[in-house]
């Protein structure tokens, strides 16, 4: 029978200092009523502590799949970080993840696809397995995006939290597991979202620094409807594609960017917002993170169960974006 990439535990990290929607009143022209209207978010967790950054939190999602899977970090083949905010240009950050948890026999890479990372990762994870090199890798999707935004940005800083999430892939032959994916590129929508400065093109310079070059920069109102549309068609293609209908979906688990998108690509595949996991409200868009994270919630609560199909879905810069069906393997 075939091969196929089980998610087989779940981790998540998120610091613990929070940033509520009544902290930007303080900061801006904003109203707590605007930003939950406009976004549903309510509030967002800040890694404060400066000696900190995105490896801590994706060790700490990493410690918490090991102790679920009750296995050693030796046991870990492969690390694939997946980031757009690493701790420093290089060396990669899964190479701190790897050494903070000492998992002594796996290489890692970074994986950059911004809010669609972890779904990339996921489907090259799955792949490792697939293709039986491998027995054990782990996916981590983490960002510490307060180290970028610019909080006098009224429009875009109170999008955005941190924290970061992970899973467990391991082969199985049961039909579970991550059984299809579609990904996306389209680099024409380089110019809507990006942070210009810090790269081989713009290195750092007193006129990066003070052209806010290293802060993320995004076309709002561009993105939203890129981001509508992508998540919104790449979902009914992979239920299409797979014969998929809403009655045979258990949960729709997209990246939270925006509540408004969610609702829309919700809508298009036809399934009832109670099938939809969302904690946008609490943690914001947390960029790599948000599936991981909002799959953790949902093993919390104790929704998913056995055999349940999802459908994990993404947009973000690049363009990227994708959808993966995912067949649970077992009752949480
Ligand atoms: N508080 C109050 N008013 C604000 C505000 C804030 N925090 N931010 C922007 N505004 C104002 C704007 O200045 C604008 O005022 P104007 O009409 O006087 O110029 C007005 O609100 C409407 O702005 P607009 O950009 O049209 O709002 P919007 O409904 O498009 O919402 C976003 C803005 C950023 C929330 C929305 O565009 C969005 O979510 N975009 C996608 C972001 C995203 O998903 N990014 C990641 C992709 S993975």
């Amino acid at each position: 029978m075939k091969v196929t990439a089980a998610i087989t535990a779940v981790g998540k990290y998120l610091p613990p200092d929070v940033l509520s929607n009544a902290d930007f009143e303080k900061l801006f022209d904003t109203t707590d009523e605007w930003i939950k209207t406009r976004t549903g978010i309510s509030e967002r967790r800040i890694l404060k502590d400066p000696t900190k950054a995105t490896s801590f939190m994706m060790a700490e999602a990493a410690r918490r799949v090991l102790e679920q899977r009750k296995i050693n970090a030796s046991e870990i083949d492969v690390i694939i970080a997946c980031t757009v905010t690493p701790d420093m240009m290089f060396p990669a950050t899964a190479c701190l993840v790897q050494n903070e948890i000492g998992a002594k026999n796996a290489f890692g890479f970074d994986l950059s696809a911004a809010c669609s990372g972890f779904l990339f990762g996921l489907s090259t994870g799955a792949q490792f397995i697939e293709a039986g090199r491998y027995k054990k890798v782990l996916v981590i999707g983490g960002d510490k995006m307060s180290a970028i935004i610019d909080y006098t940005d009224r429009t875009t800083s109170i999008l955005f939290g941190d924290g970061a999430g992970a899973v467990l892939l391991e082969p199985t032959t049961d039909g579970t597991g991550v059984l299809d994916h579609i990904l996306h590129t389209d680099g024409s929508g380089k110019d809507f979202l990006y942070q210009k400065g810090g790269g081989s093109l713009h290195p750092a310079s007193v006129e990066t620094v003070n052209a806010k070059w290293h802060n993320i920069y995004q076309d709002g109102k561009t993105v939203f409807k890129s981001a509508v549309t992508g998540m919104a068609d790449v979902s009914a293609a992979i239920m299409e594609k797979n014969g998929l209908t809403s009655d045979d979906i258990a949960y729709l688990i997209p990246h939270q960017a925006n509540l408004r998108i969610i609702d829309a690509t919700a809508n298009r595949m036809g399934i009832d917002s109670n099938k939809v996991i969302i904690n946008i409200g609490m943690y914001g868009n947390t960029t790599a993170a948000t599936i991981p994270l909002a799959l953790a919630d949902a093993i919390e609560q104790k929704r998913i169960k056995r055999g349940d199909n999802l459908i994990f879905a993404a947009f973000g810069a690049g363009y990227t974006w994708g959808a993966a069906w995912v067949k649970w393997g077992y009752n949480t």
